[in-house]
């Protein structure tokens, strides 16, 4: 059966750490939302690897494919596939990023001043729009002789942005040839000689264009059930969904964060945690494990199994909290539906626990982790099945 691995939280969760433990023995591994804004860390041999568009099996050779909801940036593309052996198929029908969505994303960005959304810049909200103008290009209109850009000059002219495409249109069909196809198909195929695939999200669910904190969300879908629609297939190709958390929590950008933590104790689990954007540099912010926000992202990828990262960090920090409920407005919340339109002001209920302080995880799952792990399948109701102590692959327990 295939696998999806979909962040639960606000991204960088460590999905391209679970990704590269879970894809050994799969065919391929499949990128299928956002573009180069996402930051996908594996460590191997000692050796980090940071991809941004090819998905993380690419660290082991394994074939990748980005399927048609991909925004792909033919010059991060080029820069990544010189750096790695396996097979690449990208769907024809993927939006090729212009340089002129970077631009825009800068000017946007620049024009919304103290509420700008601390984008990577990396052009990605502009490409998804563009798209829904019906202007930006596909694979398929690149490698096809003869496109006519001339609507999308014309709109950037509209907007005083000079533009000259015809060296980049060169330049990209050079990247793109060869590796243009049918991501469904190609997933269909190998599932029916027996093969699976592990689908890895970007972004996380909370940053979901729909479904997540907008407007300081990204644009493009992050959800397990964007997978069928990006490889043009029904829901049953999704298989099962393993969702990702931080046994904290970050936030990268703006916007609300309930259970945000500031000062020293913030600074010690970002230096601790290393927790600088693995895209961007920027420091992360820091907050404590929010179940009415995992919950949440739980219900709307249909998640079955979770898999919690850096639980090494929490045993060099001698607190540790949670939060069960928000207070907006003087009411009580649980569900972050009814928060979505208040999370400005949304204060998270914090709860102080047994700290994991002092962990020797040589002992395995015993006592205090295994406390924090019974806790985390209570509230989610769901199975733990891996629990990652450290960047490196061999640093993962696995439950049965
Ligand atoms: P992604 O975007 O979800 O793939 O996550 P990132 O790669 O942006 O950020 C996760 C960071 O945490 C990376 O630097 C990983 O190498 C690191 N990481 C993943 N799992 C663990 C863990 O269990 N412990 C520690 N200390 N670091 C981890
Ligand atoms: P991975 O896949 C964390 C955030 C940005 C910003 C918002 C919009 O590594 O988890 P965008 O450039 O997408 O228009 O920015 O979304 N953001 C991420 N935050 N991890 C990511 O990806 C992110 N991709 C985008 O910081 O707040
Ligand atoms: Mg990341």
């Amino acid at each position: 059966m295939n696998l999806s691995v979909i962040g639960l939280q606000w991204g960088d969760e460590g999905k391209g750490k679970i990704v590269d433990y879970i894809s050994d023995d799969c065919a391929a591994v499949v990128r299928f939302n956002g573009g180069s804004n996402a930051g996908h860390t594996v460590v191997k041999d000692g050796k980090k690897y940071v991809f941004h568009l090819l998905p993380s099996g690419a660290a082991r050779g394994k074939d990748m494919i980005l399927a048609s909801g991909v925004a792909v940036d033919p010059i991060i593309l080029s820069e990544e596939i010189s750096e790695v052996s396996g097979k690449i198929l990208v769907d024809s029908r993927c939006s090729v990023l212009t340089p002129y969505d970077k631009k825009l994303d800068e000017i946007i960005e620049e024009k919304r001043g103290s509420s700008a959304l601390g984008t990577t810049k990396r052009g990605i909200g502009p490409s998804y729009a563009m798209r829904a103008l019906r202007l930006e290009p596909r694979v398929c209109d690149i490698l096809a002789d003869g496109f006519n850009f001339e609507a999308l000059t014309r709109f950037y002219d509209m907007i005083g942005i000079k533009t000259n495409l015809q060296e980049w249109v060169e330049y990209s069909r050079k990247v793109l040839r060869g590796m243009e196809g049918d991501s469904g198909a190609r997933i269909l195929e190998l599932n029916e000689k027996g093969e699976e695939v592990v689908f890895e999200g970007s972004q996380g669910s909370l940053l979901d264009i729909m479904h997540g904190s907008y407007p300081y969300v990204t644009s493009s879908h992050t959800l397990s059930t964007y997978i069928p629609l990006s490889l043009g297939l029904s829901k049953d190709i999704v298989g099962d969904t393993i969702g990702v958390m931080k046994c904290y929590a970050t936030r990268v950008g703006s916007g609300p964060f309930p259970t945000e933590e500031k000062g020293m104790l913030a600074e010690e689990i970002r230096r601790i945690g290393k927790e600088y954007g693995a895209t961007t540099g920027r420091a992360r912010r820091i907050g404590w494990l929010d179940f009415v926000s995992l919950k949440y992202a739980v219900r709307i990828n249909g998640v079955k199994e979770i898999a919690i990262t850096k639980v090494d960090v929490l045993s060099k920090i001698r607190q540790l909290k949670i939060c069960r409920r928000y207070s907006v407005d003087g009411k009580e919340i649980t569900d972050f539906f009814k928060a979505i339109p208040k999370l400005d002001v949304a204060e998270s209920e914090l709860e102080e626990i047994d700290s994991l302080y002092g962990y020797d995880f040589s002992l395995g799952i015993k006592g205090k982790l295994k406390r924090l792990i019974q806790l985390i399948e209570d509230e989610l109701n769901l199975p733990v099945r891996l629990v990652s102590y450290g960047e490196e692959r061999s640093k993962t327990f696995e439950l049965s």
